[in-house]
């Protein structure tokens, strides 16, 4: 089959993070008789340099055509003093919403080979954990409205949350199918003690369960469910929730995988358009310097594969050269403790190797 990919490198370590799952994508393309075709555009701080603004129309329409979009990273110090509407972040809300990319996953498991790296105490993750977060993308406080305003005491600045019933239900509904392809566990986070848009949420949840009475669900406040994924993370099956708490949280279970080097994420609408990136930033410190750890933006190829083309035993192949690179004790330095690390073209090339 023929697919084209549309490539966002992006900022920092994002060209040399996609160039390393552009290769492993050509070399499954060989083995398995797909072709890949990809075509470059422009978008954050590169975007900036370039045209002046973070998110060209050229880079809209050219992931609107294309099959899918594979994202490197966007940010950096250079244009971090640009006002909020012109950042390089902005570009990556844009594009979410161009491509109505309103759901978001964020797998995050315990990789038996780097459970050292773990910073939870061994007893509490001696069964380790395999977490698939769903998060709402293109709503929320994310999309709210927002301003500066003279308020009670002078200077004020205002975001606000609303959510709709549709765009609760698609969401819900997305996380509910999961968990009957994963365990059939489902936690909805929220805020339901504070907030109403969290109270329509858990509303609705409970009206979609109904549809999946196989599905054990369960709503748990989001202050509790900080705590919960650092006390016993192994409670957790599929989590589905807002915008913010899912950025939020995707964070914390990164760190409790041992790198957040690691993580893939795929984003979605109801087409099999998608976006795939690390949930990693563009580690501007050490760009440039063949330094960085490509195996979240490969695992976010191989996501790629699975939920836009339906290659699954491809992104499955990808996933287990991974697997076997890393129980081979090979790591890139944000894994080696200053240990001999391999840069990140010699991983990719040992990933290319065990395919
Ligand atoms: C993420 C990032 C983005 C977000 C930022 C860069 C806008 O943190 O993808 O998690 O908050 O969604
Ligand atoms: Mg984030």
């Amino acid at each position: 089959m023929n697919f084209n990919i549309a490539l966002l490198k992006g900022d920092g370590i994002g060209p040399e993070i996609v160039d390393s799952a552009v290769r492993v994508l050509e070399a499954v393309g060989e083995k398995y008789g797909h072709s890949f075709k990809f075509t470059p555009y422009d978008i954050g701080g590169a975007a900036i340099d370039k045209y002046g603004i973070p998110l060209p129309e050229e880079t809209v329409a050219g992931c609107l055509a294309s099959d899918s979009v594979l994202l490197g990273a966007v940010g950096g110090p250079k244009w971090d003093t640009l006002p909020g509407h012109l950042r390089p972040e902005k570009a990556l809300l844009g594009i979410r919403a161009a491509m109505n990319l309103f759901t978001n996953l964020r797998p995050a498991k315990l990789y038996p080979a780097l459970a050292g790296e773990c910073p939870l105490r061994e007893d509490i993750v001696a069964e380790g954990f395999d977490i698939m977060i769903v998060r709402e993308l293109t709503g929320g406080i994310y999309f709210g409205e927002r301003g500066m305003r003279e308020g009670k005491w002078g200077e004020e600045a205002y975001d606000t949350e609303s959510y709709s019933r549709m765009e609760i239900e698609r969401i819900v509904k997305v996380a509910f199918e999961c968990a009957m392809k994963r365990g059939k566990r489902l936690v909805s986070i929220d805020k339901a003690n504070v907030l109403e848009t969290s109270r329509l949420w858990r509303k609705i949840v409970a009206e979609t369960a109904t549809l999946y009475p196989e599905v054990e669900y369960s709503n748990m406040l989001v202050d509790n469910a900080a705590m919960q994924l650092v006390r016993c993370p192994s409670q957790f099956d599929v989590i589905v929730t807002s915008n913010m708490f899912g950025d939020i949280l995707s964070d914390e279970a990164s760190q409790i995988t041992g790198s957040i080097g690691m993580l893939p994420s795929a984003s979605l609408n109801d087409s099999s358009l998608g976006l795939y990136e690390p949930i990693h930033g563009s580690a501007p410190d050490i760009a440039g310097q063949n330094k960085a750890n490509p195996i979240a933006t490969i695992l976010s190829a191989a996501m790629m594969l699975l939920y836009s083309f339906g290659l699954a035993k491809e992104s499955e192949a990808i996933v287990s050269a991974v697997d076997k690179v890393l129980l081979a004790g090979y790591r890139t330095a944000d894994l080696a403790h200053g240990k001999e690390a391999l840069t990140t073209t010699e991983i990719t090339d040992k990933i290319i190797e065990m395919l």
